[in-house]
């Protein structure tokens, strides 16, 4: 059988704000690297488009870096098609308006009139593709939620609003973005399954177990 090729996303995107500035988040990359080896080690082609993280890549893995939403999104489409497409970046919702290209400086006021625009959602363009659409699209979701109940209902809807096949969600009200553990629900319009916390190389090799049995299930 012919080798599935994955696309993951990982790590954060940076959004320039002036040549000093930028919009971006705590993501540390961790969770899609280690994936992304894990599917590597399980045979897969991986293609990894990442945002800026300071973890080294996996051997074997095709890496794309990239700085901003906008150029994730062009390098996704790009590297398509695919049998399998895993958003596990922490995308930027909103990038500034204009990048200034000299710095604000602060007695210009030029912060109180920051304007934002909203970044393309890359996991539901990729999952609403009409033609060359990748058979298993999968998206993460990072939630403050109180309970598992409200996690997965939470999650139950992004897997609605994205239209992808699985949501993997975790409650980040710990330490889950920048710290080495997770616990998560793997989310589909089927059942939920719940995997217990464990160090993230060790829940990578769970999803990436189910990952690649559900693209030999659903293999043409
Ligand atoms: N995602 C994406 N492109 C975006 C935003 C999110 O591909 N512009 C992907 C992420 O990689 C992740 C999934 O969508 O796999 C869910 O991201 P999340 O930020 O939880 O979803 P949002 O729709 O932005 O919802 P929220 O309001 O909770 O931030
Ligand atoms: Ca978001």
């Amino acid at each position: 059988m012919k080798a599935p090729h994955i696309i993951v996303t990982a790590g954060p995107t940076v959004e320039p704000i002036d040549p000093v500035r930028f919009l971006s988040n705590h993501s540390s990359g961790r969770q899609g690297y280690a994936l992304a080896a894990a599917l590597l080690a399980r045979g897969a082609r991986v293609t990894l488009v990442s945002g800026p993280v300071n973890i080294e890549p996996p051997a074997g893995a095709d890496l794309i870096k990239v700085q901003t939403a906008l150029e994730m999104r062009g390098a996704v489409m790009a590297a398509l098609p695919a049998d399998g497409f895993i958003a596990v970046a922490a995308v930027a919702d909103w990038r500034p308006a204009t990048r200034h290209a000299s710095k604000i400086k602060t007695d210009k006021k030029g912060f109180a009139s920051l304007q934002l625009v909203e970044n393309p959602d890359i996991l539901k363009d990729v999952s609403g593709l009409a033609e060359g659409r990748p058979r298993l699209a999968v998206g993460f979701a990072a939630e403050t939620a109180p309970d598992t109940d409200t996690l997965e209902a939470l999650a139950r809807a992004k897997l609605d609003r994205k239209g992808c096949d699985l949501i993997i969600a975790n409650d980040v009200s710990g330490d889950a973005m920048g710290g080495a553990e997770n616990a998560v629900l793997i989310v589909s319009r089927g059942e939920t399954q719940a995997l217990a916390r464990a160090p993230k190389d060790v829940i990578a090799a769970q999803l990436a177990d189910s990952l690649m049995a559900l693209l030999n299930t659903h293999s043409q």
